[in-house]
Order: structure tokens, then sequence, then C-alpha cells
């Protein structure tokens, strides 16, 4: 008897069994400090919940947030109960109300203590609030604070761990600001603390679509033998914002669209699509070999790199104003808000092979996306089609805010005669599985409190980050470098077209 393959959407009859078994987080105390800002609010607490919806949090979780802004248990509750409003507000599907049962769990969970990050009185009330137990201590605050606030922890005893406790540090970005910076603060954690204490996070990694580049590639036989310099011409990773710096101008002004995305996010996107298959999925042996892709990349030469800032335009028919003319931005800015630049990866692999990357702001469309442009067939059997006319081969991987695979090749276009054509076949995630809305950071925290580093950044990866951009900021640190202007609402500067030109390769269009 035939089989017809009939794909319904879902997952598909034994994938449940690939699955691991979630086991529930042990009892644990989360301190954040910064616990009064927009990231515990917008992203961390709406994160938590979703955790609790999972029923992947022990009865023994509870929060503190630590701040020194004007708040008390009661207020914080109220502001983050509008928050998670608005959140759920958000879901596409059925519940589009907050689970009023979760919600209570979770909020008689958490108090404020009100206190100074540098102040040891902090420390010392915490001490007592943590008791003897697991806790996982969270910066969400600004860069400088880190250090100080991770001695402190040590100088109040609050980072032993013992057989029975464990006590891990999670440091949000930006982590450093160059090499040498990157590799200080280094040092400063892990003079007090050990690496398996330390959870770096790149929110890039808490995707569902990052975490997919490996499954997609390590998990089906059809990819990886294609996944070299014999069939790949080249990749283009781009990272496009319509956003433009928004209320971070002061940071944004001394950080720049190079140091805000590519040593980190992009330099992930990099390493899940260039990395050799890890010996497991265990956290060091991803980590090894992200490490050592990073590491193959070859110094950048300045002439590679295209730096850009946004002039006044407008996006989707509303003006929009020039980077010079937003908050806090300098008028006379040098910063760049975006960048486009060539890489090539010294190994057997990718040698040849070019990794063009973008990213930047108030650009005319928001997308991530990956693609991987295939050579093209080597001759034409369609006498009629000339082989340069044929649809290039392209895998796009949608990061966000499309989430999915297209595959782009060629077709005979119905009829009488032979033609070819172009077509796209398309895997779409939200067609697939049916997902309330997340925020990325569900996996991250959660995979922090049952110690699995997997996603998180280990020293030398971030190292390995900063060193494939350093020669940039050094052959810009004399103030010299050409800033190409681009109206917002366009794809970027023409000097980043010309950077693939010169190839004879072009961007895939940004609205396509
Ligand atoms: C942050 C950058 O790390 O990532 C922001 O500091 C940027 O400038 C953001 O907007 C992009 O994240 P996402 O998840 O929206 O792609």
């Amino acid at each position: 008897m035939s089989e017809s393959l009939e794909l319904q959407p879902g997952p598909l009859d034994g994938g449940d069994a690939l699955e691991r078994a979630p086991r529930r987080s042990q009892p644990c105390t989360m301190v954040i400090f910064g616990g009064g800002g927009d990231l515990t609010r917008r992203l961390l607490v709406p994160a938590i919940y979703n955790l609790v919806g999972a029923g992947l949090l022990d009865e023994g979780f509870s929060i503190i947030a630590v701040d020194w802004s004007d708040l008390d248990d009661e207020r914080l509750r109220e502001q983050l109960t509008q928050t998670m409003r608005e959140f759920v507000a958000k879901r596409r599907a059925s519940a589009a109300a907050l689970n009023e049962e979760n919600w209570d769990w979770l909020s008689q969970r958490i108090s404020f203590l009100r206190g100074a990050f540098d102040d040891a009185k902090t420390y010392q009330t915490l001490s007592s609030l943590c008791g003897v137990g697991n806790c996982v201590f969270y910066l969400a605050v600004a860069a400088r604070f880190f250090a100080p606030i991770v001695a402190q922890l040590e100088a109040a005893g609050l980072t032993r761990e013992t057989e029975s406790r464990f006590r891990r540090v999670v440091v949000e970005k930006p982590f450093g600001s160059d090499l040498a910076s990157a590799k200080a603060l280094n040092a400063q954690l892990l003079n007090v603390l050990d690496e398996s204490q330390i959870y770096r996070i790149d929110h890039y990694l808490g995707k569902e679509t990052v975490q997919n580049i490996l499954a997609l590639r390590f998990s089906n036989g059809f990819f990886e033998p294609l996944w070299n310099r014999q069939n790949i011409d080249h990749v283009q990773i781009t990272a496009a914002e319509t956003v433009g710096v928004e209320k971070r101008g002061r940071f944004y002004e001394t950080t720049g669209a190079l140091r805000d995305m590519v040593p980190n996010h992009i330099m992930q996107l990099l390493a899940m699509v260039a990395m050799e298959a890890p010996i497991s999925f265990d956290a060091d042996a991803v980590r090894d070999e992200k490490s050592k892709v990073l590491a193959a990349v070859h110094e950048l030469a300045p002439g590679d790199v295209v730096r850009g800032q946004y002039t006044e335009g407008s996006i989707a028919g509303r003006p929009m104003p020039g980077y010079r003319g937003e908050p806090d931005v300098s008028p006379d800015s040098e910063t760049e808000t975006f960048v486009a630049m060539k890489l090539t990866i010294d190994n057997w692999r990718w040698a040849g092979v070019p990794f063009y990357v973008r990213t930047g702001k108030r650009l005319t469309t928001r997308k991530t996306e990956i693609a991987i442009h295939f050579k093209s067939a080597p001759y034409a059997l369609f006498r009629d089609t000339p082989v340069e006319q044929l649809t290039p081969n392209i895998m796009v991987m949608q990061i966000q805010p499309s989430e999915g695979v297209t595959m782009q090749f060629s077709a005979k276009v119905p009829g009488p005669t032979v033609k070819l054509g172009g077509v796209r076949m398309k895997f779409d995630y939200a067609d697939w599985f049916q997902e309330g809305p997340s925020t990325g950071y569900e996996t991250l925290i959660y995979d922090c409190l049952i110690g699995d580093a997997t996603l998180f950044q280990r020293a030398d990866n971030v190292e390995a980050g900063w060193a494939v951009v350093q020669p940039a900021l050094d052959a810009w640190s004399d103030g010299h470098s050409t800033l190409h202007p681009y109206a917002a609402g366009k794809a970027g500067p023409d000097a980043a077209d010309a950077l693939l030109a010169r190839d004879g390769r072009h961007w895939l269009r940004l609205n396509g």
C-alpha cells in the first residue's frame, strides 16, 4: 500500500520523543538588581510568568527586586500587574487575558528592597533575606555596576556555593566596550566567581528561531552535506530595525551600531551558522565549537567595513528625525547607526565564502534573517535560460518578525513550453506551532535556574566576538573613518551596496 505524505500543522509523529523532559527548577530566590527598571518590567517578569504557566517553577521560588527607586512591595506589584496585562493583550491566540491564578502565585512572591548597589547595607539585608538557600543574582543594571555589585556580593559572602546550594550571577549586556574591557571584566568576575557560576546573557540566544538554527542543521540529514564552500556561494546576515535610538541616546552615543549589535548578537548568529557539529549538546561542547569558528574569522580589513548614520526621512509615511536630532545626541555626532561588513572564515569548510553582515536602525523594515546563497547549477540544461538567469537557490532563516525558513529555487512554469520561474517554499512557525507571546527570556531564565549554561556565553566566547570587531574599532579610533549618511526609511547607505557590488553580488531586498 502506498503511503501519502500529508503533513498537518503541529509537531510530527515521533517529534515528541525528542523533547527533553522538562523538570521543575529547584527552590530559588532570584535577586534582580535593577528590579524597578524597564528590563524587569518588559521582559523578565513576563518571562517568569510564562514559566509559572508552564509549571516549571518550584513552590519555593521568589523574587527580590533591588533598586534605589521610590517603590515598595505594593507599588511594584501594581506596576507589574499593569505591564503584565499589556503583555498578555498581545497574545494572538485564545487566552488574551492575564491568568489571575498564575499571576497571583507569582506576584505574591515578589518583594522590593530599596537600596543602593554600592552600599554594603543593601547586601547585609540581602544576606538575611536570602538565608542559606539557592540564589540567582540577576544584574539588570548599567554595565558600570557589574563588577562593583559582584564584589559586594562576594564581600557579604553571598556568592559562596556549598554542596547543598548554588549561587549564580546573570550578567546582561553590554559585556565590555572593546576586547580589552571585556577581558578586564571577565578577569574581575572570575576573580570572585567560578566560570560555572557566571551566566552571560545574549538575548538573541533565547529566540526560538536562533536555537532552531542548530536544530535545523544538526537534526536533519540533508542540510549539512551542502553546508560548505563547495556548495555555498556566500552568506548574508541582516539585523534591520525601524526604531531609532529611542530614549537611549546617551548610551548609544558612546556605543554605536558596531558595538551594540555585532560582537554579541551578530557573532552568535554567525557562530550558529558556521560552527562545526558539537560532539554533544552539552554547554561546553557547544561553546567550544563557537569559540573555534569565531577564532577562525580572518582579521577584518578596515576597507571591508561601512559605517552609516541616519538622517531625516520617513518610515511607513511617518516623518522621522535624523540621528543628530534625537534626544541626548550631539548635533555633530559621528556615531554610526548602521554598519555593514564582509567577513571571511579561515577554515576548510568556509575558505573563500564571504559572510556579509549588515545591521542598522531606522531602516525601511524590521527584519532579522540569515540568507544562505547557494552556488548556481553548473550549466543550463534548459537552453533558453542561461545559468546566470536561473533563480538563485537561497535558503533564508527568518529570525524575526517572521519566524520560519524559506527556500527559493527554480521550477518549470506550467505550460506547453519549458520555461523556468522562481518559486518559494515556506515553513512558518506561527502556522505549525500555536504559541502565545514569549519574550525570549523564558528559556534563558529557566536554563539558569536548572544550571544549563548552553545558551549563555562563556568568557572566551565573549572575547572571541570582540576580537573579530577590534580591528575596525582600532581603525576608527582616530576619528577619521567615513560616516555615510542614509535617510531614515532606506535600506542603508549606498556604500553598503558597493561593498557587495565590488564582489559582483547584491543584498537581498529588505522589503521583500
Ligand atoms: C539590544 C540592542 O541588545 O538589541 C538594541 O542594545 C537593539 O539597540 C536590540 O535594538 C535588538 O533586539 P531585538 O530582539 O529587538 O532584535
